[in-house]
């Protein structure tokens, strides 16, 4: 689509599925794009208004104009969801609350409330999150929102909206991203979205443990998400929220790229470990498939070697100790995999270094003895 056309589009809100409204801004020079969402709820008592992260004063005037367009007016608003306490979510509730909704209610979490009470919001008219741990209900309706808590992505109160019979996940800042070029201005995310969404996160999400525990919650929810609708950037939807949660899961960010900061020594301790893995990999699967993996594995092949046939690692070693052994055993069968998870960790061990974050992997016939390497036999003449 041309690029005028594509803008043309946005000054409306989009319905993305029935009932769910993107009411965001769109511009052709900016880095970081903010999207809100509005949600409507019907009930045999009336229409219910939900609006997710209202947003920026920079965006108010045409964000607002769009609820306005599909509610009538802001008065109608009954509740309004906050992810997290930053000002290009939060900069507009005072007014939004005081002046243009006085019915609306506004939910978040008490971690975030904490902060965001020094705007001067009336207690009265928040509702904490952790008061609706099975969820969000409304009387008269069939729709159901489920609250999902999403820890230190970015912020410890942060938590994701599930909307059950859309199966549309709004997920504030986890999987926003940046708009590196004009392609990315599509509403829905393509491929090419990754690259901005992983820049985004590696500015602004924590560590890798928060965005896989964050990853773990959403994979279990029933039914499976089919959209991913972020405060930033493109929506995820189809084959892409698979794959994008996959890539999540093994993403490094924050204070894990701090360990760029290795000496020299430390490198090549973490690259005599990998060797060791690989060569254990090459015997177990065979060499072909071990080194097929890995070079197939655009993350990994960014962070190391190959000098002849030995692996260097050049930073960032433990989180390529540990994707390696997630591209090398995620298609194998757990007692497979797990020799080669063992394997890491008693190598890392021995050369002194820290155990690779991994899980390992189970099957329900899986016994605690399985996992343990064997016993010598005492009574072996070898
Ligand atoms: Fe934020
Ligand atoms: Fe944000």
């Amino acid at each position: 689509m041309k690029m005028d056309e594509l803008m043309a589009d946005y000054e409306l809100p989009v319905e993305l599925c029935p009932g769910v409204f993107w009411v965001g801004r769109r511009t052709k020079d900016e880095l970081l794009h903010c999207n809100s969402y509005l949600i409507e709820i019907e009930r045999d008592v009336g229409t219910l208004y939900i609006l997710i992260d209202p947003g920026s004063p920079m965006d108010f005037r045409v964000s607002s104009g769009k609820v306005v367009q599909i509610m009538g007016s802001l008065e109608r608003l009954s509740l309004i969801t906050i992810n997290h306490q930053d000002p290009d979510i939060i900069l507009t509730l005072p007014v939004l609350l005081n002046r243009f909704s006085p019915n609306a209610l506004v939910l978040m979490t008490e971690n975030t409330w904490r902060l965001v009470s020094h705007t001067g919001i009336p207690k009265k008219r928040v509702r904490l999150v952790e008061q609706f741990q099975s969820g969000l209900r409304f009387k008269g309706a069939k729709r159901e929102l489920k609250l999902v808590p999403t820890p230190f992505c970015h912020f410890t109160g942060a938590f994701a909206i599930y909307d059950v019979s859309n199966r549309i996940l709004f997920t504030g800042d986890l999987f926003g991203g940046v708009t590196l070029n004009p392609h990315m201005l599509e509403l829905y995310a393509t491929e090419q979205n990754w690259q901005g969404i992983k820049m985004f996160h590696e500015l602004y999400m924590p560590c890798n443990s928060a965005l896989r525990h964050a990853v773990e919650q959403i994979t279990r929810l029933e039914p499976p998400v089919e959209i991913i609708a972020p405060q930033h950037g493109s929506i995820i939807k189809g084959r892409l929220v698979r794959e994008f949660l996959n890539r999540m899961k093994r993403l490094y960010v924050g204070a894990d790229l701090l360990t760029d900061q290795m000496d020299k020594t430390m490198l090549d301790t973490w690259s005599m470990v990998a060797n060791e893995i690989l060569e254990e990999a090459k015997q177990i699967l065979g060499t072909d498939v071990a080194i097929s993996r890995l070079t197939e594995n655009e993350d990994i092949l960014d962070m190391i070697d190959f000098d002849n046939e030995r692996l260097v690692i050049g930073k960032f070693p433990k989180q390529v100790v540990e994707s390696m052994l997630l591209c090398l055993t995620e298609k194998e069968v757990p007692q497979i995999a797990n020799m080669l998870k063992i394997k890491a960790i008693l190598s890392c061990e021995l050369h002194g270094l820290p155990a690779p974050t991994i899980d390992l992997s189970y099957d329900t016939d899986t016994t605690c003895e399985d996992l343990l390497p064997p016993v010598p036999d005492r009574n072996s003449k070898d």
